[in-house]
């Protein structure tokens, strides 16, 4: 059963529409293709620099959206009626999109969750319930989000096991002898972020996979922020788990994705009970579905699902590799020009970085540098990003975040810049 053609994404200005026949990645292009971008805030363009917090939308998403809803809406893997088997097509047309998106080897791989918390805490939940007990260790890293530390605490404080904490140097890199000696015998999962989402650091993810795998320590890879600026192969990098969140990729809020290898899922109990995710049901006995259903317990967010796909068709329709491109020359010139300016240090300079600008304006509250940006209609994130440990590390309350997406500029950043003068005039030295 395929979807309905209406229901697929419209297509994007920002390239080709047929698969293999991409028009070569062209900005102006693209912003084109997100309605939100052309607005004034406080009389001046929009300069949205806060990607990392949640991306904005292609028109082919909305469109998917609204076109779900006004021609389609209806419970999937139920009915039997005409609507509930367009949406059942489209949802699981999107399982498929993600698999090719991730590069993984099965559909049941996929689990539709609600975004990179429930992951996570999918995982903490199930695998970690089952495979923990007193005296054993998780392992995690100093960058990670609260996200990749509360569920894993939770889980040791029910279980009587060890969170251990990877130390990371002054620029942001794991530092990865230390990194290694803490692979123990009690490790029995490494859990670690593949971009981090306050500093920008690439973490060298397939070599701690290898490091991990040499002692048979399975890994989960936190790919909220590698997802929308990196090419994810979960097969080359051998990860066991591998999440990510929908709306940081372009799609809606409200979704995300678990990958799962499936030797590890299929041994793996539900972690939420309810419908769907049910073979049978007695009072005595319940039998389970198979993969992915016994994960997704209840009415999914199906129209995020196929926004989603939306998401990912519109990705698969540009220039994924001048993309990078093009988002590797924002950042790099969006790090000449902000470091350069007085009084400004930046807060994340590892070697490999994507997508991020964490700064700290001495004698300036982050709060100020974000609100005074936010009069020149300039959106970034002033806060400790959910990195509490983090900041702690680097010795600071918080940082100013600009955070850039695919369809920034330089110009922007230019603006950005223009916008951090304005601050340093009104809190001089
Ligand atoms: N985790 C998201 C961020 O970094 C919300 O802003």
């Amino acid at each position: 059963m395929t979807a309905p053609a209406d229901l697929r994404a419209s297509t994007p200005r920002g390239g080709a529409v047929a698969r293999g026949a991409k028009t070569a990645f062209d900005v102006k292009s693209v912003r084109g293709d997100f309605p939100i971008l052309h607005q004034a805030v406080f009389g001046r363009p929009l300069v949205y620099l806060d990607n990392a917090a949640t991306a904005q939308k292609p028109r082919a998403v909305i469109d998917a959206l609204t076109g779900y809803y006004a021609r389609d809406n209806a419970n999937i893997h139920r009915g039997l009626h005409q609507l509930s088997e367009r949406a059942t097509a489209a949802y699981e047309e999107t399982r498929s999109k993600v698999r090719r998106f991730l590069n993984a080897a099965l559909d049941r791989e996929i689990v539709f969750v609600r975004g990179t918390t429930e992951a996570i805490n999918l995982v903490a939940q199930s695998y970690g319930r089952t495979h923990l007990g007193p005296g054993d260790e998780v392992l995690i890293t100093t960058m990670e989000h609260h996200s990749n530390i509360v569920p894993w605490q939770i889980l040791c404080g029910e279980k009587g096991a060890r969170l251990r904490v990877a130390p990371i140097g002054d620029d942001g890199e794991l530092l990865l002898d230390e990194f290694e000696a803490l692979l123990g015998p009690r490790t029995r999962l490494l859990s670690v972020v593949h971009v981090s989402n306050a500093l920008g650091t690439i973490n060298p993810v397939k070599r701690l996979v290898e490091m991990a795998h040499r002692r048979n320590i399975p890994v989960l890879l936190d790919g909220a922020q590698a997802a929308p600026h990196l090419k994810v192969d979960v097969r080359d990098l051998d990860c066991d788990f591998y999440a990510l969140s929908g709306h940081k990729l372009f799609g809606p809020t409200g979704i995300g994705v678990l990958y799962g290898r499936e030797r590890l899922l299929e041994a793996m109990p539900p972690w939420q009970g309810g419908g769907d995710m049910i073979a049978s049901v007695s009072f005595e006995k319940t039998t389970y579905n198979r993969l992915p259903y016994r994960f997704e317990a209840g009415t999914p967010h199906i129209a995020g699902v196929i926004g989603l796909g939306a998401a990912l068709d519109y990705l698969e329709s540009i220039d994924r590799d001048g993309c990078i491109a093009h988002e590797d020359d924002v950042l790099a010139y969006a790090t000449r020009t902000i470091a350069a300016l007085p009084r400004v240090r930046l807060v994340g300079t590892a070697r490999r970085k994507t997508g991020i600008l964490s700064f700290v304006v001495d004698g300036v509250h982050p709060h100020d540098i974000g609100t005074i940006l936010d009069r020149q209609g300039i959106a970034i994130r002033a806060g400790h990003h959910c990195t509490q440990p983090l900041m702690d590390r680097f010795g600071v309350p918080a940082t100013a975040r600009a955070s850039f997406a695919l369809y920034n500029t330089r110009e922007e950043v230019d603006a950005l810049a223009a916008g951090v003068r304005r601050v340093l005039e009104v809190f001089r030295a």
